[in-house]
């Protein structure tokens, strides 16, 4: 059922509303159990009158809205005025909006990490979705996190959602050149290891990487999830770049409350949105945007729980037929801002046409394919490149498996240096993030621009959460003689706006027992990107004595509370490191179709 075809249901009075057949059970919905339903929505509409409703109102649909505001989150600083403009769509469209918080993430607020509490966020919004009696629900997120967890709890709950984004903060310029989180943070911060830059200018520079509310300005994990939903079809198109502080960004939150009213009267569900041609697309995109490696986990996790299984070998074959097209941080040039002026997503999705299933349906009622065509064709623009000049040839990602990394790893290639993309080191070792802060800038350490970094037990059990410190920093010492880049390896995640010879998600982590547990300092690591393989130049006789050997003591301290349950039911990085409870069965696999074969 297309939700475009009761755009006629503003008209509706309130009272047509109430007849019989209509789809929407507002206030009426999952009643609190008294054993008497009747009593239960008598003594529901007794406490909401307190805020002053009239019975008008309460017989409308209702539409939740996920408030996720907090004063520590200034990547959601515009979600008050958000949930304004969703609230009058709503209305206009004749809803009855009610917000209700949920947990909010950012990424330098969450510790250890805000990947060890993603889960917990989707677990409370799935639960108060359940819980709570609404309609449908619009979705306002936008840091890292906040988005895959709202959309793993709209898959999972399954009533019409639809996600609005906070939208990307602005550029700053210190001394005359554009900055903006967070891909200039580290490039600064790289700088003043290397003594390139002195206390006053890193200082001065902290004060002009965020100029604005909203997300990271680069091609980072927030706006490589905000494409991806818009790609996925469960938001609004053109929704994705329009920045934080921009009016655009207003009128989508009013428009998506109004899309809202209208998925209700439908039923659309994400179950509707998110299918398998989906999620081809959205990887598709990801590919070309040279978009965050961390999307690829969420991608997974979303998808795991729809039962639709990401195929990481299929997925490294469609990545060596698409481009990188977009010249945006840390892959290219440009910010966010930029790919919102180049006429947003839909360019890029324009110019991937051939790639697309153009028929996939989305949350305003039409096609992905007719959604491309009504958007602005604008010709002179230089942020998204035409597929015979790409910003890369291949895709954005490249998917390693070999000895060291059997269930597989991946590498941002699109930001690596092409020198070390095939490369033999040998391996220095560091234990953990402890072991890593005591000893990287330790002058005697034994370490050249040639050798190979490895971080153990950052996995999503090991650290635990699985934190963004695969960037490893390149030795102050090397630094200081000019190296900007080193192969570094690891089972944790890097930060979306991180660039580097970089190779992530190393599965099964160290701590689950992985090959990576067993590298020493010293053993040769050989990384060839080409070829997708990662190896460890060491003999399986004395990997197994070393196995033996390794069997540590089982840590006796008792687990309580979130820590164990996410103990329990964390899953590797191949499998979007969701619970293994939130997962049903998977029964499709995609991308399924990754020939080099273009859609008619
Ligand atoms: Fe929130 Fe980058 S820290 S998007």
């Amino acid at each position: 059922m297309r939700p475009d075809q009761h755009n006629d249901s503003n008209e509706h009075s309130h009272d047509e509303a109430s007849d019989q057949g209509k789809t929407t059970q507002g206030m009426s919905n999952r009643l609190t159990n008294y054993g008497d339903s009747a009593f239960s929505l008598f003594l529901r509409k007794a406490f909401i009158k307190g805020m002053g409703y009239t019975d008008d109102a309460l017989s409308r649909p209702v539409i939740g809205i996920a408030n996720t505001y907090s004063g520590y989150n200034a990547c959601h600083g515009n979600v008050p005025g958000l949930v304004e403009s969703v609230k009058r769509g709503v209305m206009l469209a004749g809803g009855l909006p009610v917000d209700f918080p949920t947990i909010t993430l950012h990424e330098s607020f969450a510790h250890p990490t805000s990947m060890y509490l993603r889960n917990l966020m989707a677990l409370d919004t799935e639960e108060m979705i359940r819980a709570q009696p609404m309609d449908a629900v619009v979705l306002i997120g936008g840091c890292d996190k906040t988005v895959p967890a709202q959309l793993m709890a709209a898959a999972s709950a399954g009533i019409p959602a639809i996600q609005v984004v906070t939208g990307p903060m602005l550029s700053g310029s210190h001394r005359g050149t554009r900055v903006g989180a967070c891909t200039d943070c580290r490039r600064y911060w790289a700088a003043y290891r290397g003594k390139d830059i002195d206390d006053q200018e890193i200082n001065e520079v902290n004060d002009k990487l965020v100029p604005t509310v909203g997300t990271c300005s680069v091609m980072g994990t927030a706006s490589t999830m905000a494409c991806l939903a818009e790609t996925l079809g469960i938001m609004l198109p053109n929704s994705a770049t329009a920045p934080a502080v921009y009016a655009d960004r207003q009128r989508i939150a009013e428009q998506s409350g109004a899309q809202a009213v209208q998925l209700a009267h439908a039923g659309v569900t994400p179950q509707q949105i998110l299918t398998p041609e989906a999620f081809e697309n959205a990887l598709r995109v990801l590919l070309a945007l040279g978009g965050s490696t961390n999307a690829l986990i969420h991608t997974t996790a979303i998808a795991g729980r729809l039962g639709i299984d990401i195929d990481l070998a299929a997925f490294d074959r469609m990545s060596q037929e698409t481009p990188v097209l977009v010249d945006l941080k840390p892959s290219g040039e440009g910010y966010m801002e930029d790919l919102h002026r180049a006429g947003g997503l839909p360019t890029l999705l324009r110019e991937l046409k051939p790639l697309l299933h153009l028929d996939a349906m989305t949350v305003n009622g039409r096609t992905l394919g007719e959604n491309i065509d009504s958007a602005v064709h604008l010709i002179d623009q230089k942020i998204v490149r035409p597929r015979q000049a790409p910003i890369y040839a291949q895709g954005g990602i490249a998917v390693l498996r070999g000895n060291l990394a059997p269930a597989g790893a991946i590498i941002k290639q699109s930001a690596a240096s092409p020198e070390l993309m095939s490369h033999r080191g040998r391996a220095v070792v560091f234990h953990g993030l402890e072991d890593l802060a005591k000893r990287i800038d330790d002058p005697e350490l034994d370490v050249n621009a040639d050798d190979v970094l490895v971080l153990k037990n950052i996995g999503p059990k090991g650290a635990p959460g699985m934190p963004e410190a695969g960037y490893i920093p390149i030795p102050k010492k090397l630094a200081a003689q000019g190296v900007k880049d080193m192969v570094r390896i690891s089972d944790g995640r890097m930060s979306g706006t991180a660039a580097g010879t970089i190779v992530l998600h190393v599965s099964p982590e160290s701590a689950e027992g992985g090959p990576l547990g067993l590298v020493q300092d010293g053993d040769m690591i050989a990384l060839d990107v080409a070829r997708n393989a990662l190896n460890l130049e060491v003999e399986e006789l004395e990997l197994d004595r070393r196995r033996q050997s390794n069997q540590m003591a089982a840590d006796e301290t008792p687990l309580l509370g979130y820590r164990r349950l996410f103990m329990e039911q964390i899953l590797q990085a191949e499998e979007g490191c969701d619970f293994r409870a939130c997962r049903p069965e998977l029964s499709v696999r995609v991308p399924r179709q990754h020939e080099a074969q273009e859609r008619g």
